[in-house]
């Protein structure tokens, strides 16, 4: 695209009906957030996950305050990231589905309780349990930084995305021979 193709618009009224458009033109990793203890346990769908910092480790994640599981995460000061995988797709269906509530959308999951008590996804690409170090409240939502206390690492790596509205599977095996297919003759052609 060339400066003559970009045309901004800098109208703040179209900038609020365009917002979801821009956004969704970026591909976002699609995690589960898992909050609470014993029957009161609940989770959800989240893309906003992401990492704050290396040195120290610490991740955030911006919730909706209106979520049932913000109310958790505030309460308990802990919270779980569970990172799908290409094949938890139903899952990522299941805990963005306002009909099920609470514990209801753990049915037919295989999970089970963490150290710390926080409910876990099993089959997820990685699993953290979080405490909580801050909450930042702003606008409609909280942003939610985590200090790492303890992680689960899966052997897979293809991951589940979300873009322009879709999940998308990245199957790491056949995209890596699709990159390696391309690549060669790009290495040749130097
Ligand atoms: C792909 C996808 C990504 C989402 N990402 C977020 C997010 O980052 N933050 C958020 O607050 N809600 C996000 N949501 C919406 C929540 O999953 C949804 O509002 C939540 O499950 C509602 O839970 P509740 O009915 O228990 O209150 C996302 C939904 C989908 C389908």
């Amino acid at each position: 695209m060339s400066k003559s193709d970009i045309h901004l618009v800098d109208d703040s009224g179209e900038i609020e009906r365009q917002f979801r458009s821009i956004m969704r033109r970026l591909p976002g990793g699609v995690s589960i957030i898992t909050a609470g203890n014993g029957e009161d346990i609940s989770g959800m769908t989240v893309t906003s996950l992401s990492s704050l910092s290396t040195d120290p480790p610490r991740l955030l994640v911006s919730i909706n305050k209106q979520a049932s599981s913000f109310a958790l995460i505030e309460r308990y000061r802990l919270f779980g990231v569970n990172i799908l995988g290409s094949d938890q797709q139903e899952l990522a269906t299941r805990f963005s589905n306002g009909r099920l509530k609470g514990k209801e959308r753990f049915e037919g999951a295989e999970w089970f309780p963490g150290s710390s008590g926080v409910p876990l996804l099993g089959q997820s690409l990685a699993t953290v349990e979080c405490q909580v170090e801050e909450i930042i409240e702003r606008h409609s939502h909280g942003i939610v930084v985590g200090r790492l206390l303890s992680f689960d690492l899966s052997h897979r790596l293809s991951g589940l995305v979300y873009w322009n509205g879709q999940y998308i599977e990245i199957d790491h095996d056949t995209d890596l021979d699709r990159l390696a297919e391309v690549s060669i003759p790009l290495a040749h052609v130097r």
